[in-house]
């Protein structure tokens, strides 16, 4: 059983193959956080608190006057909200008289085969009920009739742990939630860093290491977007803990709307760490018998360092979060005409790349933004989702017949969420655009969102892109997002209900997202919002690909795709091929190491074909074949991180096959000095009574000797050169 409740019914312990989460209700009925780390016989560890007289917490009535018993200092599962414990609160309710207060106690459970879906918000699923169990704790407030579930999700197997709560108003007048996390977690003894992922448009998570002190670690976006400059997904990590030994806890939010992680130490030095949806610009009326559900958390521990908590996180969420079709069919190796055309194309220019990408093996051509309305340049046209048939030179029907004709799928760039003031769509339907009444609302790329939370508004969306994607038979869509979100208002929703319109259009792009996919079941969705900018657990439930960065210097993306993949694996990122001097940077890298970290993703170009070398068309069919071949690896695999950005000269990655009878390691010389030290990689997670071959040297030996001594490289490879090695099992 992987949860587990005592005779009393009220301690709670969640099992799952390597780690143990436990809580208890005490005789106040508050629920106290009594363990989480490594697993453990399922005793009540209640004991592991110590109470003590703290001057200036006070206590609740239920103490009896007992000075030790402090709701200030007590770990808790669901802590109190303006009665008495200072430190950062979970859920905040205002009352109809005005007053915020909020005072959980324990009010019964009930566990449930399966995992439980969350209305209207991706999360985990688990199709047969065979993989998760269920509990929930109920929890009432004392005075107002709000009560509270908590819902722990436990994947036994994945060692993996959810949270998300409800929120109901079962009282007699409308409440205000002024907050509601989806996870508060009190850890009683220990140090911790913070890892975080932090960036900006086209350098999305670099990663970030910072000790939890008592001054508050926390990292959010008000966005609207889960954003390029902070990921909704953070780990505690003890002080020790390193890439493949020691502690760490992620937290991993499924949502892509505002958020807040955070960490601090309280005054007894207990660290109370948090996620869920950012308090700001949130306030979310319940009227009597209404309900709220944040979104969900995933949880994970691992004893075994980073590295280990990394492959729990791309297990759950290709084998739990990701979907449909694409889930494990093989992605198309893609053209995209972005880098290569810009704006400046019309179906002759289209053909022309497609024939010459078709000769080289590609298998889908995407035609990116410009293809609609009046979209000459990035200043007009959102909104107006017509194919603007004079630029094409004739229909995408026919376009989409000639792609097909040769052989390859038809893939098509939409911005749903946007639209240019000029445009007919604004022209004709000003107020659906966020914007505030009497204010000139902030332009971004020169371009206003739209209210995603009116239904009016999705049904547009969803008809025209039903429209174009029947009509000229596309087999793939990039989704993609171009601005961040403000002067939130929307025209439809009362006064008192605007603090709901950052929640609300989230639930509408979810929303819209799914009907359209429930409309096109062979559809493949790629994500998108200035390339990584909305790259989350949740966005993945509905495109299992996301394009992780708008910089493809491959440089660049080896510490881009370094920070992606603490929480998303391979087979989620979107890496492609361009030209050099890269379009970002400048740069200019071989052809080989440009097709060798685009690998390590789901694969495509995005370059002029017509400008590359025969040399290099070669190289294309090369990689291609190798692509297919690594697949396996890439999408199905086991990921190593071999080094750390900036620690060395270059930079190292792993794939092990689940049997572990093949591995490969890709590496980039990122920096050359003269008079060269060694280049000495690390092997890791082969089978260490197996013999493998390796690629590079032809050497076989027995995984426990590659596992503990690595490989050294005969020549130091010349700046930005790359090498891919792999290492088959041999029967000896
Ligand atoms: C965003 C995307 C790019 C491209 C452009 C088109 O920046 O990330 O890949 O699609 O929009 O405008």
């Amino acid at each position: 059983m992987a949860i587990i409740i005592n005779e009393s019914g009220r301690v709670f312990t969640l099992q799952t193959k390597n780690s143990t989460y436990q809580m208890a209700a005490d005789s106040c009925g508050v629920l106290l956080h009594t363990y989480y780390g490594a697993k453990i016989d399922a005793v009540d560890m209640s004991s592991l608190i110590h109470k003590s007289d703290v001057g200036f917490s006070g206590n609740p009535v239920e103490a009896e006057g007992d000075r030790t018993y402090s709701l200030d200092c007590l770990p808790q599962e669901l802590p109190t909200s303006g009665v008495g414990d200072y430190r950062s609160d979970m859920i905040r309710i205002i009352h109809h008289d005005g007053s915020c207060a909020a005072d959980f106690r324990f009010a019964g459970y009930e566990v449930k085969m399966g995992a439980l879906d969350i209305p209207g918000m991706p999360s985990l699923y688990d199709t047969d009920n065979e993989k998760a169990q269920t509990l929930i704790i109920k929890m009432s407030e004392k005075a107002s009739g709000a009560v509270v579930s908590l819902i722990y999700g436990v994947w036994e197997d994945s060692d993996v742990i959810t949270r998300s709560v409800k929120v109901e108003n079962r009282g007699s007048h409308s409440i205000v939630l002024d907050k509601a996390l989806s996870c508060s977690m009190d850890f009683m003894y220990s140090d911790f860093d913070m890892i975080y992922f932090s960036g900006r448009h086209a350098m999305e998570r670099n990663f970030q290491r910072t000790p939890v002190g008592f001054a508050q670690v926390a990292v959010s976006s008000t966005r609207g977007t889960s954003s390029h400059h902070y990921n909704p997904a953070v780990i505690l990590a003890k002080p020790e803990t390193t890439e493949t030994a020691g502690e760490c806890y992620g937290m991993c939010l499924v949502y892509s709307g505002n958020f807040i992680a955070s960490a601090q130490k309280d005054q007894r030095e207990q660290t109370r760490a948090q996620i869920g949806i950012h308090p700001d610009w949130f306030k979310f009326t319940l009227n009597e018998g209404e309900e709220f559900y944040t979104p969900q958390v995933i949880m994970s521990y691992s004893n075994e360092g980073l590295g280990q908590l990394s492959r729990q996180y791309h297990d759950i969420i290709r084998e739990h979060i990701c979907r449909r079709e694409y889930k494990h069919a093989r992605r198309p190796v893609l053209i995209n005409n972005w880098e290569a055309t810009y704006f400046d194309f019309n179906e002759e220019k289209i053909l022309k790349i497609a024939k010459q990408a078709a000769d080289l093996g590609i298998e889908m051509l995407v035609l990116d933004d410009g293809w609609f309305g009046k979209r000459e340049d990035d200043n007009s046209g959102l909104g107006d989702w017509f194919v603007n048939e004079k630029k094409m030179g004739g229909s995408l029907k026919q376009l989409g017949e000639k792609l097909h004709a040769m052989g390859l799928k038809f893939g098509l760039w939409f911005e749903p969420e946007m639209v240019s003031e000029d445009s007919d769509l604004y022209r004709a339907h000003p107020d659906w655009a966020i914007q505030i009444p009497m204010r000139s609302p902030t332009r971004s790329r020169n371009q206003l969102v739209l209210d995603m939370s009116r239904s009016d508004v999705r049904e547009y969306l969803l008809e025209r892109m039903t429209d174009i994607i029947s009509n000229a038979q596309i087999d793939y869509v990039k989704w993609d997002m171009n601005r961040s979100i403000c002067d939130i208002y929307s025209a439809v929703l009362p006064s008192d209900r605007q603090g709901e319109v950052y929640h609300r259009y989230v639930l509408g792009v979810y929303d819209l997202l799914e009907r359209l996919l429930a409309r096109f079941p062979h559809l493949l969705l790629e994500g998108c919002s200035g390339g990584g900018g909305r790259f989350d657990a949740a966005m993945l439930y509905y495109s299992p690909q996301i394009w992780c960065s708008d910089n493809t210097d491959a440089v660049n993306r080896l510490d881009i795709q370094y920070g992606t993949s603490f929480f998303y694996p391979t087979s989620t990122v979107g890496a492609h091929v361009s030209a050099v001097p890269n379009h970002q940077t400048g740069r200019i890298t071989p052809f080989k190491t440009r097709g060798d970290v685009a690998m390590s993703g789901s694969f495509g170009y995005e370059l002029d074909l017509g400008s590359v070398s025969d040399e290099e068309k070669l190289m294309v069919k090369q990689q291609i074949a190798d692509f297919h071949s690594y697949y396996e690896l890439t999408h199905e695999g086991d990921y190593y991180r071999l080094t750390v950005p900036k620690t060395k000269p270059f930079m190292a990655w792993e794939f092990v096959l689940k049997d572990k009878s093949r591995a490969m390691i890709t590496m980039v010389m990122t920096e050359r000095e003269g008079n060269p030290l060694p280049v000495h990689l690390p092997v890791s997670g082969l089978d260490k009574d197996k013999f493998y071959r390796c690629s590079y040297n032809d050497v076989v030996l027995r995984g426990n000797v590659w596992n503990n001594c690595g490989i050294t490289l005969k020549e130091i490879p010349a700046q930005y050169e790359s090498i891919i090695m792999e290492f088959n099992e041999v029967n000896e």
